[in-house]
């Protein structure tokens, strides 16, 4: 995966002279020994980051952590005090302002918490507005709005005015907003944050759905967890300044690596968050002939296997004796067909009523190849793990 978004070692004290906050930083001290010493605020402490294209890279942090600072400094609405932002290679932080406007108006879009629609402007002019600043003709202009109105789903309200519209759907006119500059980065600063629960998580559910088929790389800031799970392929976990963790959901749930991180996976719902891949016990081939394929965790002899056909679709299995046997040279027995197979990002939630029948459970991948065995001992294990550290913090 090819990296749209890397920001190196980037720092932003809020002052005119940052150069000693800068080497108080460096040498370890921390913000608040910044703030008693010299009374300059920290910002950003020592950020780096990569985001992969196409992703939607959460940004997550308790409020003051840093997160909207970061939002700023990278289209230089803060001037970061050292650092690299690298935008496809190019150092933004060394753009004079004709190349910084035309980073803002056409390769990275931002979505606010609040957005300030022009109150006495119809929606569509409103999604226009930016258009207009780049001197796209009207009618283009006004094809484009039409356009991602009804990707946002809004059509319908093109020619209504800003006050007719719910919070949520003024929501999205911001979204089809920063969707109508072409921009393929989006930056989403709390986007949803002001949202009431059901219209967020409706807003949540559009985002992913239009992920799928736009392939933006989106930077995504929130301040709450569960937000970050089911949206991210990456989070970013801010505190005081700096990223404290880096990682894939399941990976940080999984070992939050600080006692910080561990208070926000507390209350996750691990049957929804892990998927099968991330239990599983990886299966290798352990022998072929020209008609099947046997699959086992190594070494063999150990534990049950899988027999599959030259086109590895899964014929049966066999049980750890039997797989000895195999391994002895003699015959193999007939595959018992008891089995069952789930794909590798099937979640645990849906897995698990599978993993109770007494049958071995395949692991799949996209191509339906067969690669791990799900134990269900494992699978309860990941599900209710979590569960226990709860009561010794309650
Ligand atoms: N323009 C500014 N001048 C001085 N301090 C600021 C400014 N903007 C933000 N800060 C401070 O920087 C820190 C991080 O703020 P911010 O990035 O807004 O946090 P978050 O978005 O995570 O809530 C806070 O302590 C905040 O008070
Ligand atoms: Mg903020």
């Amino acid at each position: 995966m090819t990296e749209r978004l890397v920001i190196e070692h980037l720092y932003k004290i809020f002052s005119d002279r940052p150069e000693p906050a800068l080497a108080m930083l460096r040498a370890g001290k921390c913000r608040a020994d910044v703030l008693e010493k010299l009374r300059h605020v920290v910002g950003l402490d020592d950020v780096s980051l990569s985001v992969p294209s196409g992703a939607i890279y959460m940004i997550m942090g308790l409020s003051g952590s840093g997160k909207s600072t970061l939002a700023r400094c990278i289209n230089r609405l803060h001037e970061p005090s050292a650092g690299r932002i690298l935008l496809d290679g190019e150092d933004l932080c060394a753009l004079g302002d004709k190349e910084l406007r035309e980073v803002r108006r056409n390769r990275i879009s931002m979505v606010f918490q609040h957005f300030a629609l022009l109150p006495n402007r119809r929606v569509i002019e409103n999604v226009e507005f930016g258009l207009k600043l780049r001197r796209m003709p009207a009618a283009q202009r006004r094809r484009r709005a039409e356009e991602v109105l009804a990707v946002v789903g809004l059509s319908k309200w093109a020619y209504h005015m800003p006050h007719e519209l719910s919070g949520g759907m003024r929501q999205r006119v911001g979204l089809a907003r920063a969707l109508a500059t072409e921009a393929d980065i989006l930056i989403m600063d709390e986007a949803f944050s002001a949202l009431d629960p059901l219209i967020r998580t409706e807003m949540q559910e559009e985002l992913l759905r239009l992920q799928r088929t736009l392939n933006k790389t989106i930077l995504f800031i929130t301040h709450d967890f569960q937000e970050a799970l089911k949206l991210g392929t990456r989070i970013a976990i801010m505190s005081e300044g700096h990223v404290v963790r880096e990682g894939s959901p399941q990976s940080i749930v999984l070992d939050p690596g600080s006692d910080y991180v561990a208070a926000f996976t507390r209350e996750v719902d691990r049957a929804r968050l892990f998927d099968a891949r991330s239990v599983m016990t990886a299966l290798s081939p352990v022998w072929r002939d020209s008609g099947r394929i046997l699959m086992a965790a190594s070494p063999l002899g150990q534990g049950p296997g899988f027999v599959l056909d030259a086109e590895e679709r899964v014929l049966g299995v066999l049980t750890g004796s039997e797989m000895a046997q195999a391994r002895d040279g003699r015959a193999i027995p007939e595959p018992d067909r008891r089995f069952a197979c789930v794909s590798a990002s099937m979640r645990l939630v849906d897995v698990a009523h599978q993993c109770g029948q007494g049958s071995p459970v395949g692991v799949t991948d996209t191509d339906g190849k067969l690669i791990g065995l799900l134990d269900a001992s494992q699978v309860l294990a990941r599900i209710g793990a979590g569960s226990g550290a709860e009561v010794h913090h309650a």
